[in-house]
């Protein structure tokens, strides 16, 4: 609860007396005659050093007044004279939100009017009824229709304006949502005689329309979309993310098609993990929303080959993102669309299932077949495959395909390392600092695997730490920003999730890991208060936890009024702390397959599967040095 201050709550039950920025006061949890119970304004939270109890007004009450949770709040809200609010936003949020706030939200409720006035017009006018049957005829039931707020544009032009006027909607935000056609003076409606598309956000709320006309005509376009605005940013949003993105996760894997029929069609015939990216080339924006719930994308492509390899084109983006990608081909002259309406959705999945091909594979197929005879286009080929295979962040992974790709193209597996090593350094150059493997004798790794399992074994073991440190670098510094090489800053939180994609957390700081990547997910980071002064006891009382934890971890006795001024330095480290916390997560990981190789290294029944360990055991070692050297431990060779 933000208006209640922490001095004025706490300052009833105990006296407090100023000690620098802070106040400090006899602790009421133990007795002493010095006191040494904490007090930060600024924080919103107390501290005991002397007997370790940390929290914020609602536990305090809650702690020394045996108050429950729902009577600390009453009291507070009486004290304050205020009505008990859920949500807590920051000072700086406050106002900056402010500002915005209102012209979204503004152009969210006309489009949420919008959406409704449509799909009412659509069902339940008899002027609607043309696009009612356009839907029907293509197959789409009313379920569907409601699932994806289906609607219809009046024909006249003026009706959809007019009315909303009517109802009290203002012109200048009808105009800015788009849905009013933007000219001076004019009270047009946007959307004129067409079947209507909403895309919603994340959360469901309707950020803009597609329009279809109903009959082909060469005049007007096939669609009319509502153009970018406060809330609407097309390379960052999917068509029918909202829609799918349980089931999405669920299945672990993400369809991708081109158009809004596609999606709807392949829902409705109960394929539900599907997103569309509205006919544009995807974004890294797109991809990453995508990888919030799955590293598992599936695109289907039309089944015209002459598109094909245009579309390969962007897929390498895709591939640097770490996703697995996938390719199906339809059969020829089919869409998603059509396809899944002529044959049902059980042929359809298990044609999926049957035909999509790893992106790699895909095209070293394709090219093989194409450049049998010809070296020259084998040569450009090659290098357009070993382009691919150089995006994939994952050294294992990239060596997998080379071997791959290799042994179809027929080529030297050496060739292929040496080219996609060569790829990534040039690029390394140009812009980031990404390390390309050292060279490292396979003999030497043979022979010390045999070794210090038992090491690793500790060490891999405890993940404790390590997660408290991510956990309290997330609410500590979660909303600051974190340089990144050639790009806009990104938050920390963003930067800690991406690089810790797929890890999953196993000590008392998951419960908090996931909660943070869960309001991650919906779209929201919140400054270290939200935590610290979070409803929900569990969460609060761990921010609280390692917010004062690190105070004193920084500094020895005397501490807090210290901290209070030693914020500045902290936050020239913040960015350090990021890197290597999650390096040694990541470092953590490492160890722990390094381990699980060793063990099925000393029971390999053939000397194949033993080249194979050898290979993979090769690979994470030479990962394991770069962690090494960026978490500056010293990796010791083994004589
Ligand atoms: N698109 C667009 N404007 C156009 C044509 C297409 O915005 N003039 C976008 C739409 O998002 C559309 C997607 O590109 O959904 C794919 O185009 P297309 O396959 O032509 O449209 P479908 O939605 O599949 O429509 P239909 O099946 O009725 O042909
Ligand atoms: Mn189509």
């Amino acid at each position: 609860m933000e208006e209640a201050r922490i001095d004025e709550v706490v300052g009833e039950f105990v006296t407090l007396k100023k000690r620098g920025s802070s106040l400090i006061g006899n602790c009421p949890f133990h007795n002493e005659k010095t006191p040494s119970f904490n007090v930060s304004v600024s924080r919103g939270i107390y501290k005991c050093f002397g007997c370790g109890k940390a929290g914020n007004s609602v536990t305090f009450l809650m702690e020394s007044q045996q108050m429950t949770y729902v009577e600390a709040l009453k009291y507070l809200a009486k004290k304050y004279n205020i009505e008990i609010v859920e949500e807590y936003r920051s000072e700086e949020q406050k106002k900056e939100e402010d500002e915005k706030q209102s012209l979204t939200e503004s152009i969210l409720i006309a489009n949420a009017y919008g959406q409704r006035f449509f799909t009412d017009y659509l069902l339940h006018n008899e002027k609607g009824a043309v696009g009612l049957s356009y839907f029907k005829e293509r197959g789409f039931s009313t379920q569907t229709i409601e699932k994806f707020q289906l609607g219809f544009a009046p024909e006249s032009g003026t009706e959809f304006t007019e009315t909303a006027l009517k109802a009290g909607y203002q012109l200048d935000i009808l105009k800015k949502a788009g849905l009013t056609s933007p000219k001076e003076g004019s009270k047009y409606d946007f959307f004129r005689n067409r079947v209507m598309f909403p895309v919603h956000n994340l959360v469901g709320k309707v950020i803009a329309f597609g329009g279809r006309i109903m009959v082909k005509d060469e005049k007007s376009p096939k669609y009319v979309n509502t153009g970018e605005s406060e809330v609407y940013v097309k390379s960052k949003i999917l068509y029918g993310i909202y829609q799918a993105k349980g089931d999405i996760r669920k299945q672990d894997e993400c369809l991708l098609v081109e158009g809004y029929t596609d999606v709807i069609s392949l829902v409705q015939a109960g394929i539900d993990n599907v997103v569309a990216s509205s006919g544009t080339a995807l974004t890294t924006d797109q991809i990453r929303l995508i990888k919030r719930f799955t590293h598992n994308v599936t695109i289907l492509y039309d089944g015209d080959a002459a598109g094909i390899k245009a579309a390969l084109r962007g897929t390498d983006m895709v591939l640097e993102e770490g996703l697995n990608v996938r390719i199906v081909i339809l059969p020829d002259q089919e869409d998603p669309d059509s396809y899944v309406r002529r044959v049902g959705a059980t042929a359809f999945t298990e044609f999926i299932k049957e035909n999509k091909k790893d992106l790699i594979l895909f095209k070293t197929d394709l090219y093989a077949t194409e450049a049998k005879s010809d070296p020259v286009k084998k040569a450009d080929m090659i290098r357009d495959i070993v382009q691919s295979i150089s995006r994939i962040p994952d050294m294992i992974q990239r060596s997998v395909y080379i071997q791959q790709c290799a042994h179809s193209m027929q080529m030297s597996e050496q060739i292929l390392v040496a080219e996609v090593n060569k790829m990534r350094n040039t690029r390394a150059k140009e812009k980031t600092k990404e390390d390309v493997a050292p060279h490292v004798e396979i003999e030497d790794l043979a022979a010390s695997a045999q070794v210090h399992q038992e090491q690793l074994l500790a060490s891999t073991h405890n993940p404790e730490p390590i997660e408290r440190d991510i956990v309290r670098a997330l609410i500590e510094y979660g909303t600051w920003e974190v340089p990144v090489d050639g790009g806009e800053p990104e938050t920390a939180t963003q930067f800690i999730f991406d690089t810790l994609e797929g890890i999953l957390f196993e000590s008392k700081y998951k419960y908090a890991y996931d909660y943070i990547r869960s309001e991650f997910d919906a779209g929201r980071i919140h400054p270290e208060t939200f935590y610290t002064q979070h409803s929900d006891v569990e969460i609060s009382r761990l921010a609280i936890d390692l917010v004062t934890a690190s105070a004193q971890d920084q500094l020895s006795p005397g501490w807090w009024e210290k901290y209070e001024v030693i914020v500045p330095d902290k936050k020239a480290l913040y960015i350090q702390d990021i890197i290597s916390s999650t390096m040694r997560m990541k470092q953590m990981k490492n160890l722990e397959m390094l381990y699980q190789i060793e063990e099925r290294m000393r029971t390999a029944e053939s000397a194949e599967q033993m080249d194979q360990l050898i290979q993979h055991y090769k690979l994470l070692t030479e990962q394991k040095k770069e962690f090494a050297k960026a978490t500056g431990i010293v990796v010791y060779k083994r004589k």
